[in-house]
């Protein structure tokens, strides 16, 4: 039995939308193939972009995007991706593939893909290998509408006005493939990059620091001190690797060795929001996960840079319980964004020739819409069941225990009053009734929609996209109370009015 307490009247916060945002990088076909097939494309496309992955992004309200990447971020020069396309120099993708990149889709074209997606950009600039007046001019040409050298090229090549693009990160995994920097180096690189990354007009840029990978928090530490007042956002980066297995074709251990891990998210964003507390306690410096999710070995067949897996209900339990866990943490969490929106790694979409398919994880991403942009409310857990399996996996990583809790929930109040509630069960092997107790309004009406399937390895193909997808279910209501059966390793969003 799970059982809750929503407390309908207890306000928290604001669940930022941008908790539910994307990621986009020049990596296999993730853009190429996947977002961007060129206007010449026989593939349906508005000015380059596919029809069919617009209309599903904005099917899930996509509230912000990242580009352009990524360790290719720090080896990105945006000069390369301006102008006459055929006058734009290629370069070679030495990350992701060895591919040639022939910068067809540069700053114009990722701006007018936000556009039509309805989307706030979020931009990672070039710290690794980029300079502080390369990183300087590429914020003025996005956002100065000023008479400048910059200004005066964006408008030759086609724009007028400025985008007025707010979130702007400076460097990605600088402790990695963005330049193998000691903590405190980075904080004063930082600190000099930021310095040029000018405000122009009304538009406030929301500087981003590169964070800590997992759970590096003597990295947290060092930039909060350090660097703390000099940024609005620090990025956390988090994935669950498995490397040797593939997304499909695992077994009981399998399935909890993967969600176990993923659960670690909890304690990771708890540590280093702690250490974000020490220096900013007034939580102005937000959190950004702008990059987690399921990691594996690539399908068969395919390029090992591309990073290209399929994508189970075993992906949507851990997206549905880390969305879980950022809106519970919501008070610092502003945004995340999952890896990546489009055939590469735990994508919501996987495209092949003109065939698209909604993924698992996109259907937990359609569930949670009604949390963009509302309150959360208080929610006491007052029973749960515990989850394990026979054979645990050898490998902990992270420490987590042998026997976890089934049920996860969080819970939001939108304005017209509604309140909705995302429940997922992570067990594999067994259904739990669900009670929750609607404390301090009364409502009339319960709606619900799950994603349910047959089996934890089910998922979608190019053959049988519809296999996963969302239903409408009846719920009880009475007594002020919502009871309903959760079936394993399902999800369910829950909405009283
Ligand atoms: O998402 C794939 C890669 O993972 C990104 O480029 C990098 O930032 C991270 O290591």
């Amino acid at each position: 039995m799970f059982k809750a307490q929503l407390n309908t009247n207890t306000l928290k916060n604001k669940v930022d939308k941008n908790i539910y945002g994307h990621f986009s990088e020049h990596l296999g076909r993730c853009i190429y193939g996947g977002l961007y097939v060129g206007e010449d494309s026989d593939i349906e496309n508005v000015e380059g972009m596919r029809k069919d992955v617009l209309e599903a992004l904005k099917g899930i309200k996509i509230p912000v995007l990242r580009w352009p990447g990524g360790c290719f971020a720090d080896e990105y020069h945006w000069k390369d991706g301006i102008g006459p396309k055929e006058q734009r120099p290629t370069m070679i993708n030495t990350h992701w593939g060895g591919v040639t990149e022939d910068n067809s889709f540069g700053t114009h074209e990722f701006l007018r893909l936000c556009e039509l997606l309805g989307c706030e950009p979020y931009i990672n600039g070039n710290l690794g290998s980029g300079t502080v007046q390369e990183m300087s001019q590429w914020v003025e040409y996005l956002n100065s509408d000023n008479i400048s050298p910059m200004t005066d090229m964006r408008k030759a090549n086609g724009r007028d006005k400025s985008w007025g693009v707010k979130y702007f990160a400076v460097g990605n995994e600088n402790w990695g493939c963005g330049g193998n920097m000691y903590p405190d180096y980075y904080a004063n690189e930082y600190r000099r990059y930021a310095v040029y990354c000018r405000n122009y007009g009304d538009n406030k840029l929301f500087k981003v620091a590169c964070g800590p990978n997992n759970d590096d928090y003597r990295w947290t530490e060092t930039l909060m001190r350090m660097a703390g007042r000099d940024m609005d956002a620090l990025s956390l980066h988090n994935y669950v690797w498995r490397w040797s297995d593939y997304a499909t074709g695992f077994d009981a251990t399998g399935y909890f060795d993967v969600v176990r891990d993923a659960l670690d998210m909890e304690n990771l964003v708890t540590k280093h929001s702690t250490i974000m507390d020490k220096y900013d306690p007034g939580k102005r410096v937000a959190l950004f996960v702008d990059e987690w999710g399921t990691w594996y070995k690539v399908e068969e067949g395919t390029n090992p840079g591309f990073l290209y897996q399929q994508n189970t209900m075993r992906d949507a339990v851990v997206a549905a319980s880390l969305l879980n866990i950022f809106n519970n943490h919501s008070d610092r969490v502003r945004m995340t964004n999952i890896a990546q929106t489009v055939n590469v790694l735990q994508s919501v979409i996987l495209t092949e020739g003109d065939k698209m398919v909604k993924t698992p994880t996109y259907h937990i991403y359609d569930l949670y819409t009604p949390h963009h942009d509302a309150t959360l409310i208080g929610c006491d857990v007052l029973e749960n069941e515990k989850y394990t399996v026979d054979v645990l996996p050898r490998r902990n990583d992270r420490r987590m225990p042998d026997v976890l809790d089934s049920v996860n929930i969080s819970a939001t109040k939108a304005e017209d009053g509604s309140v909705t509630a995302t429940v997922c069960n992570i067990a594999h092997d067994k259904a739990v009734e669900c009670e929750l107790d609607l404390i301090g309004n009364e409502y009339k009406e319960a709606t619900a929609r799950i994603l349910t399937s047959a089996a934890f390895d089910d998922m979608n193909t190019f053959d049988n996209p519809d296999k996963v997808v969302i239903e409408s279910i009846p719920v009880e209501l009475s007594g002020g109370k919502v009871k309903f059966t959760l079936p394993a390793f399902s999800t369910i969003a829950v909405t009283v009015k």
